[in-house]
């Protein structure tokens, strides 16, 4: 298949781009290149995908462009067969400081594929949305009935793309899911998260630095099984509209995580705290009922797996990688 990946060259988009890649697809990867972390990781990010293009049957191209663009936009929707919709302005405190520009990347970036996919044969439209849409919590685990009512403009702005994705669903027939991704982790993850700020430090034989008090709980994802609830919506027919929460189906205090990092890398570092920050939420947990009824999605890797994981690759890529976090 013909697969456009926007947000290509991120986290998240990289991880899909090689997974299609390797399956022996022809990828498409849109990414405007946003210096909102080193660039330098974007480029390594590319690189595995081109690295797996060689291997494989699969195809890699790379477009450095903007999903603000609509004419560049409509010339790559009209060529694909599917599309998976990483690009986005990430960040809650990003969105705190900038708000306006998160609606545009976010919300109008969304919009502009939605409208060049109206009159096409797509098969699949996947839009990364985010835990970070239901706001407070008032009951745990959110399952997808919970209310809507997030806490930050970054929230907002991804609620706001997933009502714009359901509704081109429901009006135009575009086959649309949106998956509510719970924090993703995992090898060449955005710098400035909490696992990438208590690993780094750690080895650097730092405090990990905790905001807040640490009780407040998250729900972790290791990104292979957001990659694996994504690839199962290629599959699948008759899902169109929905929504799907993709988390772990766990959840750990930050206080927990930190200290178990610490004791995977080096013991004997205390731990730091520093005052809480605007737009956090306090406690996310996803329940995966219906992704588990509807693709037969099933986490892999639990919590403390994946932080040992995590750890063990950063230590092995630590070369290159640790430079870029402590940059960033
Ligand atoms: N990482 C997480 O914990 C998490 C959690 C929930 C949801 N999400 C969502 O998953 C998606 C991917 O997140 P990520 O962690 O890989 O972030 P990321 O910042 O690594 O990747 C996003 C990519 O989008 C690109 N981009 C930004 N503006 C663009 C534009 N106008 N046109 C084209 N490309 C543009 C950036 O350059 C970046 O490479 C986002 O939609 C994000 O909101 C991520």
């Amino acid at each position: 298949m013909q697969i456009l990946v926007t947000g290509g060259s991120g986290f998240i988009g990289s991880h899909l781009a090689e997974y299609f890649v390797n399956e022996g697809h022809d990828v498409v990867a849109l990414d405007v290149l946003d210096p909102f972390y080193n660039l330098e990781l974007k480029r390594q990010n590319r690189k595995v995908a081109e690295r797996s293009a060689e291997q494989t049957n699969g195809s890699y191209t790379f477009i450095e462009g903007s999903v603000l663009d609509t004419d560049l936009v409509g010339k790559l929707v009209s060529d694909t067969d599917a599309i998976f919709h990483q690009a986005a302005q990430a960040g809650v405190r990003t969105s705190v400081r900038n708000p306006t520009k998160v609606h545009e990347i976010n919300v109008t970036g969304t919009m502009n594929l939605l409208e060049a996919a109206r009159d096409t044969e797509l098969t699949r439209f996947v839009n990364a949305s985010s835990s970070s849409v239901y706001g407070k919590p008032k009951a745990l685990p959110y399952d997808e009935e919970h209310p809507t009512e997030p806490v930050s403009p970054y929230g907002a702005s991804k609620l706001a793309a997933e009502h714009y994705t359901r509704v081109y669903h429901e009006v135009y027939g575009v086959p649309t899911v949106s998956l509510r991704y719970f924090t993703v982790y995992g090898p060449r993850m955005r710098p400035n998260m909490a696992f990438t700020n208590f690993v780094s430090r750690c080895i650097h034989g730092e405090p990990p630095i905790i905001f807040g008090d640490g009780s407040q709980t998250r729900d972790f994802t290791y990104v292979e099984d957001i990659v694996d609830a994504n690839a199962r919506l290629l599959e699948l027919d008759n899902a169109d509209g929905i929504v799907l929460n993709i988390g772990s189906g766990d959840r750990i205090t930050i206080n927990e995580l930190a200290k178990f990092i610490r004791d995977e890398i080096n013991p004997d570092i205390d731990i730091r705290y520093e005052s809480s920050r605007d737009g956090d939420t306090r406690h996310t947990h996803a329940d995966i009922r219906k992704a588990n009824e509807l693709l037969g999605y099933e986490p892999t890797v639990s919590i403390k797996e994946g932080a040992r994981l995590f750890a063990d690759w950063y230590r092995n890529n630590v070369d290159w990688y640790d430079a870029l976090v402590r940059q960033s």
